[in-house]
């Protein structure tokens, strides 16, 4: 057959090892972790499920190789428990048995151990140790590890290898970058020692060598390492492209594979997982520069999901290799949708970071867009139906659309009705925010997931009591959504109110300068957006600090773009009415300010309530009814993707 991507699709030969093609599962951190370190049944399902979907490898990852000097949650592969290596061949079985190679990640986070601690206080009756003495940003002490330790943590890989090996594990990565421990003896900036480990780049590459020839020792030929490591650190006093390019030369006689990544946890989260403020693919051209001064194959990582472009990317020979985490989690089928030219029905990831906020929270992993993950033994497979039934879906945003093609999936006869005239909902509005426009083609992929599916889409209808009467569904789905709240303070006689719909989907134009008041998730966005095309915006907040409702991971980057985007904000005011010549806002002292003046425009950006009464109107439309989304309540759309895939699976 003649494939779309041709590039992406190639097999690829590495250290005795055939790889099907050039998509690889990029180390992922699970979170079903056992007290004993190893990985739980639903760890088993969270890999096997990138196996499943076509990816040439998926690493296992974090193995914590030494937890004398190292401590997290994470996994730790020892036979001092009976099973503890049972618990990882079952892993490897199953990312082996759907033709895809086990890897495993061999880690250490040297002094920044304790960063995964879910309980937090915890992390400080943990010794941290890193090249050299030192305290960390948040105050913990750092000690050096001297000879001896080192040696210690250097048969500990070796260890590790050959345990993994025997739990059939086939490859293993070499974590050398992101920050942890090999990439901190690599740094200039945290490596300061003035023994054999530190000073000249021969020196600070030592402990890599060291390693990697450990782990060769222990596992012998035709098992492939891959080295991780970041191309440029990308913070002053850090390693430039230029050094990366001489360590990767420094080691490649040692790695069967050069995987190129970026900048580190600690001081570039949002480079090594670029957010979506950042262009897609935007670290590749760090790998295509190593892969110009080295002659093992060359992996890039980075913000990677569009067959597209991935296929760019191994076609203009910038890397050999594709690696992708979020865009797996997204759609760990996107392999196998790439083999087999549907790369238009990839669900790609839209980057808004639940997949790594959530574990801290809940100690589980969920992503946005696959109800699936960190729960992929509860539901993995859309099973047919038993009987076809008539399902009527109301509502075609994100949450009927879900809906409705889940259950066309399983076989029911679906109507989707939607009482506008494009299906999206909320995200449509998505599509005036240059950075979520991945959100936004997020609506279009269901969209065109539900016409493949045979979903009947019927625009312009509004479903009510009457309707369900004549359509006489077996079940209902309700997805009729939220809508606006309106400003709740008075707003003087012609003064320039204007809602987040109409700025974004009827294409309002807000003047120069635009007081937003509400500084949750949305008005954030919001005053962003107005600041980036060259507006004054002013953001007005009542509660202590914006974006509440972001995720922990998300927010901290979003207050970065707000204050680079010089985005005038006012916290703890309260927005006391709307005049001619600006908001008058009350500060949390007592005292009162004119936010904005003559000629500014305001948007209200408060929040959303439910449409609680056409719900109300629709609860006995059919023998089974189920609301979801934000038609049960405003929240996000994980939860109503979540909700919706569930609803149409209890069909
Ligand atoms: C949920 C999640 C868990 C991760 N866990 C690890 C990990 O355990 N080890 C590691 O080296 N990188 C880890 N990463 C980083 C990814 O391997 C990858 O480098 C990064 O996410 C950028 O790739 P992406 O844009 O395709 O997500 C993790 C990323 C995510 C999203």
């Amino acid at each position: 057959m003649r494939r779309d991507y041709p590039n992406l699709c190639k097999p690829l030969s590495i250290g005795g090892l055939t790889f099907r093609n050039r998509m690889a599962s990029a180390p992922m951190g699970a979170t079903d972790i056992l007290a004993d370190g190893t990985p739980g049944p639903r760890t088993l399902g969270f890999y096997e499920a990138r196996a499943k979907g076509g990816a040439a490898s998926v690493t296992v990852s974090e193995l914590v190789v030494h937890p004398e000097t190292d401590g997290s949650q994470m996994l730790h592969l020892s036979l001092s428990t009976p099973g503890q290596l049972g618990a990882f061949a079952y892993v490897a079985d199953a990312i082996k048995r759907h033709g895809a190679v086990a890897s495993i990640e061999l880690s250490h986070s040297g002094q920044y151990a304790g960063t995964y601690m879910v309980d937090k206080k915890a992390k400080g009756e943990l010794c941290q140790y890193g090249p050299s003495d030192g305290v960390r940003p948040d105050g913990l002490p750092v000690k050096a590890l001297t000879e001896e330790q080192i040696a210690d943590i250097v048969e500990a890989y070796g260890n590790a290898a050959a345990l993994a090996k025997r739990a059939g594990f086939q490859m293993c990565m070499v974590h050398a970058g992101h920050g942890w421990l090999i990439n901190q003896f690599l740094s200039p900036y945290f490596n300061k020692r003035t023994d054999r480990y530190g000073g000249s780049l021969e020196n600070r590459v030592r402990l890599a060598r060291e390693v990697l020839a450990a782990v060769r020792a222990a596992t012998g030929p035709r098992f492939p390492i891959e080295l991780r490591m970041s191309g440029s650190e990308l913070f002053p006093g850090g390693y430039d492209i230029e050094e990366g390019c001489r360590i990767a030369q420094a080691l490649e006689d040692l790695a069967d594979i050069i995987h190129v990544s970026a900048g580190s946890y600690q001081f570039g989260f949002s480079i090594t997982h670029p957010s979506m403020f950042r262009e897609h693919g935007c670290n590749a051209h760090l790998a295509a520069r190593i892969k110009q001064v080295v002659s093992v194959p060359v992996a890039t990582i980075g913000g990677l999901s569009d067959p597209a472009q991935m296929e760019q990317i191994i076609a203009s020979g910038k890397a050999d290799v594709v690696a992708m985490a979020r865009g797996l989690l997204a759609d760990p089928q996107l392999p196998n949708k790439v083999m087999a030219n549907r790369g238009d029905d990839v669900v790609k990831c839209v980057r808004c970071f639940t997949c790594m906020a959530e574990r801290p929270i809940t100690q589980t992993r969920r992503c946005a867009v696959n109800p699936l993950i960190g729960r992929e033994l509860e539901g993995l497979e859309v099973a047919s139906a038993k009987a076809a039934k008539r399902v009527l879906v109301a509502g075609g945003g994100i949450a009927g659309m879900k809906a409705a093609h889940t259950a066309a999936l399983r076989g029911h006869d679906v109507t989707l009705c939607e009482a506008g005239d494009r299906l999206g909902g909320i995200l449509n509005t998505e599509e005036a925010l240059p950075f979520k426009h991945d959100m936004y083609e997020l609506a279009r992929t269901y969209e065109r997931l539900c016409k493949e599916a045979g979903v009947h889409i019927i625009l312009n209808q509004t479903v009510d009591a009457g309707f369900c009467d004549a359509f006489k569904p077996d079940a209902l789905i309700v997805a009729v959504g939220s809508e606006e709240l309106d400003l709740p303070m008075p707003v003087v006689e012609d003064a320039w109110v204007i809602s987040i719909d109409e700025l974004y989907l009827e294409d309002a134009d807000p003047g120069n300068d635009v007081v937003i008041i509400g500084g949750g998730l949305t008005g954030c966005e919001c005053a962003l957006l107005m600041a980036q095309q060259g507006r004054r915006a002013y953001l007005i907040e009542m509660g202590p600090e914006l974006a509440p409702d972001a995720n922990i991971r998300h927010r901290p980057i979003l207050l970065a773009e707000l204050e680079a985007a010089g985005v005038d904000v006012l916290t703890g005011a309260r927005a006391e009415v709307v005049t001619l010549k600006g908001v008058k806002v009350v500060l949390a002292d007592g005292s009162e300010r004119m936010v904005g003046g003559i000629g500014s425009s305001v948007v209200a950006a408060i929040g959303r309530r439910s449409r609680s009464a056409a719900v109300d109107a629709l609860r006995d439309g059919a023998p089974f009814v189920r609301v979801v989304g934000d038609a049960l309540r405003p929240a996000n759309i994980t939860f109503a993707i979540y909700e919706a895939y569930h609803a149409a699976l209890d069909i």
